[in-house]
């Protein structure tokens, strides 16, 4: 069986207006749901179009005839696409090739480019004579992090504040350069559309490669060749964030699938606040893991909070406030928030809550529509699996998530639900309260603005001026 949402609830006009002056009176506003009306929603064309597929750009990959070295660059590649030039070794035992081919040059994207462009240290007497030390590959590399800058100020700039730049001012030896997602000396153009594997970021997330490469993405790139996205049209290849940060990546799903909230609206009530409580990757990667994660996030604005850099609290106040070591129970949580906010006063936090995958990896795993979830019991029923496993968790000082365990029991327990921004799933968090209500909806004798009040009242909440209408209403679709 299914039903249309549309055709099931009720508009109502009192309930609506008492909800609208109730929110106005105290100040809540329902945070950016999308609210798409299917039924007025302009025919959306299909996911396959919502991007023009990447066009072989065979003028780069042709071998340009007609380009030539400068003389200057002439001279150093006498010594430098010489098959037989001595490998260097470094102190730390690598053996960096000294060969650059002109040929390869040539084909480059920096054809133009002279090898003084971004090489200027090269001392005109002694070089090539005196072995000059190099500590590592890895020294050497950063040791050129300045060199794009004077051309590709935007990149430069794009790339400042990523997750991977934090890392490596933060020292890390593992985060990519500009080097190592390219290679200055034979580079093509980054439109050419290129097999899979060749993607920069495979080389250090192996594992996600993996994943990504067999699920219906990696797949549809695979066979067709192009359109479906890689990695950095989810993350973006320059200004990558956490993936968990905000909500960049949902953004990215939404762009080339336009129509998601329409098509999910058909079945699923309400999809604009599904999708802003489930990460998509819930339903759409059908054999992974999940949990809630209890974000924190700022009450005005609604904004995660970020863990300050230099005096870290999170660790040190979820350790002080966890007495069992078990995970917090709901009066260690709300004496955890206490604490923090006291310690910020500038930033009041509370929690928003998420379904999501549990590891990154599965988030790659996405299938075919058919194999989706769509059975409302998975998540609305009591014990529900996905409600079972809960995390606390802060943006750390990169964006990376700092995760503290929580006893399951918080999300029923009345105590902590005064400092969640109100994420429930009805019949699976059973918040005594509601479940009274939920009773009453399937008994069907509550009217809706009396349900209104008692939300609005209860929880300081604005929820959906048709919340009780849509309760009754999924009631009837969990039976199919
Ligand atoms: C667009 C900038 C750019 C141009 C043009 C360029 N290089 Fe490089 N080159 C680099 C960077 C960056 C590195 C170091 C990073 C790396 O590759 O690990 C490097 C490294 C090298 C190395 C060390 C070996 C290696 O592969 O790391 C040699 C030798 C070298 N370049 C020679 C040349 C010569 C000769 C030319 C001209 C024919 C040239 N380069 C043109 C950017 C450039
Ligand atoms: C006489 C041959 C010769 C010429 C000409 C020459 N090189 Fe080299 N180059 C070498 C040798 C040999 C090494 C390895 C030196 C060592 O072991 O320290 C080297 C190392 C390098 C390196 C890597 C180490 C470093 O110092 O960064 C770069 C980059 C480089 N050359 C660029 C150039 C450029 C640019 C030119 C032209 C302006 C040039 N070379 C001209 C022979 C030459
Ligand atoms: C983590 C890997 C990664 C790092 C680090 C990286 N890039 Fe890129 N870059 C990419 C990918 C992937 C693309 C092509 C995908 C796209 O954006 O269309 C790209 C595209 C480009 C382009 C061509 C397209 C455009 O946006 O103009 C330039 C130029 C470029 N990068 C320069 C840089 C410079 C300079 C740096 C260092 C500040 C850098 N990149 C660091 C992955 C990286
Ligand atoms: C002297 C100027 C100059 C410097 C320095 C330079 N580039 Fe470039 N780069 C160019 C030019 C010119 C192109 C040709 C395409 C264009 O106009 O963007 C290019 C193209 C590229 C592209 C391919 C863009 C595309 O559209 O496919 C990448 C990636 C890139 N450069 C990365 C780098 C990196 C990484 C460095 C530093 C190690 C660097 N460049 C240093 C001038 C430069
Ligand atoms: C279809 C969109 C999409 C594509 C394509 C994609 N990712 Fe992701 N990625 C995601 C989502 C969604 C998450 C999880 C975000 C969250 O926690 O909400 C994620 C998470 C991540 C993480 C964090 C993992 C962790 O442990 O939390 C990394 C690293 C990552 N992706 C790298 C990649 C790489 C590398 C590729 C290409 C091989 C790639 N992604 C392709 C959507 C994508
Ligand atoms: C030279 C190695 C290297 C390359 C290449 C690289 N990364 Fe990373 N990346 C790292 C490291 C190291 C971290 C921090 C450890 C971690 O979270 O996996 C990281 C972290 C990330 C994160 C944040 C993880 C989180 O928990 O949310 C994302 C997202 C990400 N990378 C995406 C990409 C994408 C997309 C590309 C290609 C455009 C790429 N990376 C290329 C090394 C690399
Ligand atoms: C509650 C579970 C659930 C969530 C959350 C969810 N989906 Fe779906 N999605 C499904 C199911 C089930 C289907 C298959 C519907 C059908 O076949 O009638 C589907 C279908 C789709 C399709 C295929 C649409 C078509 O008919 O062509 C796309 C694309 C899609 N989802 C993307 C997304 C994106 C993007 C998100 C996150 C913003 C998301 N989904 C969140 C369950 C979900
Ligand atoms: C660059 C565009 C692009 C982005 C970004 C993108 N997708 Fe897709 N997606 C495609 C294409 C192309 C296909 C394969 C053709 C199709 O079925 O529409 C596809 C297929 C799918 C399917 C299978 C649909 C089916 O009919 O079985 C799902 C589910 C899906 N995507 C979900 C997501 C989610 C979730 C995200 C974000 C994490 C995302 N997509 C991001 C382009 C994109
Ligand atoms: C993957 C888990 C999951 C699935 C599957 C799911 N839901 Fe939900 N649903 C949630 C969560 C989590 C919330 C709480 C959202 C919030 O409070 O922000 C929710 C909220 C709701 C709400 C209340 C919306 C409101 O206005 O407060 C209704 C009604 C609902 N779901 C009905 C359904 C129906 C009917 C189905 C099956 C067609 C379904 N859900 C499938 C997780 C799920």
């Amino acid at each position: 069986m299914s039903i249309n949402f549309k055709t099931v609830h009720k508009w109502h006009p009192r309930g609506a207006l008492i909800s609208a002056l109730l929110s106005l009176a105290l100040g809540f506003f329902a945070p950016g749901v999308v609210a798409a009306d299917s039924a007025s929603a302009p025919a959306a064309s299909p996911a396959s179009e919502a991007k023009p597929a990447p066009k072989i750009v065979s003028a780069a990959d042709k071998p340009r005839d007609d380009a030539t070295l400068s003389s200057e660059d002439e001279a150093c590649q006498k010594c430098h696409d010489k098959p037989d030039i001595a490998a260097k070794m470094t102190d730390a035992g690598e053996s960096l090739s000294m060969r650059i081919s002109t040929k390869d040059l040539l084909l480059s994207m920096h054809f133009e480019t002279s090898c003084t462009d971004c090489h200027d240290s090269q001392d005109g007497k002694d070089h090539g004579k005196v072995a000059v030390p190099m500590k590592s590959k890895r020294e050497y590399r950063l040791s050129y992090q300045n060199a794009c800058t004077t051309c590709h100020k935007k990149n430069v700039a794009d790339f400042k504040d990523s997750v991977h730049a934090v890392l490596l001012k933060e020292g890390s030896d593992k985060a990519p350069t500009c080097s190592d997602c390219h290679n200055s000396h034979t580079l093509r153009s980054v439109k050419l559309v290129e097999p899979i594997a060749n993607v920069p970021c495979a080389n250090c997330h192996k594992e996600i490669f993996r994943a990504y490469s067999e699920d219906v993405h990696g797949l549809e790139r695979v066979a067709k060749g192009k359109k479906a996205p890689l990695c950095a049209d989810c993350h973006s290849s320059h200004k990558i964030q956490a993936a968990s940060l905000g909500e960049g990546i949902k953004d990215a799903c939404l762009t080339c699938h336009k129509d998601s909230v329409a098509k999910h609206e058909v079945w699923l009530p309400n999809a604009g606040q599904h999708f802003e409580a489930i990460s998509c990757a819930v339903c759409h990667a059908p054999y992974a893991q999940r949990r809630v994660n209890l974000r924190m996030v700022d009450k005005v604005g609604g904004k995660q909070i970020l863990e300050t850099k230099g005096v870290p609290k999170f660790d040190r106040l979820t350790k002080a406030a966890d007495g069992g070591d078990f995970g917090l129970d709901a009066k260690e949580l709300s004496s955890f928030l206490k604490e923090f906010n006291l310690e910020n006063p500038g930033s009041k936090a509370i929690l928003s809550g998420r379904l999501e995958v549990r590891s990154g990896l599965q988030s790659h795993q996405l299938s075919e529509k058919k194999e989706a979830i769509k059975d409302c019991k998975v998540c609305h029923e009591a014990g529900a699996v996905p409600f079972v496993s809960v995390v606390l968790s802060i943006a750390g000082p990169d964006g990376r998530p700092m995760l503290q365990g929580v006893e399951k029991e918080v999300l029923t327990s009345a105590e902590s639900f005064g400092s969640m921004r109100g994420f429930y799933a009805i019949g699976s968090t059973r918040i005594k309260l509601l479940d009274y209500l939920l009773v009453l909806v399937l008994l069907g004798v509550l009217c809706v603005p009396v349900a209104h009040l008692t939300a609005h009242r209860l929880f300081k909440r604005k929820r959906d001026e048709l919340n009780a209408a849509r309760m009754k209403a999924s009631s009837g679709t969990t039976q199919k």
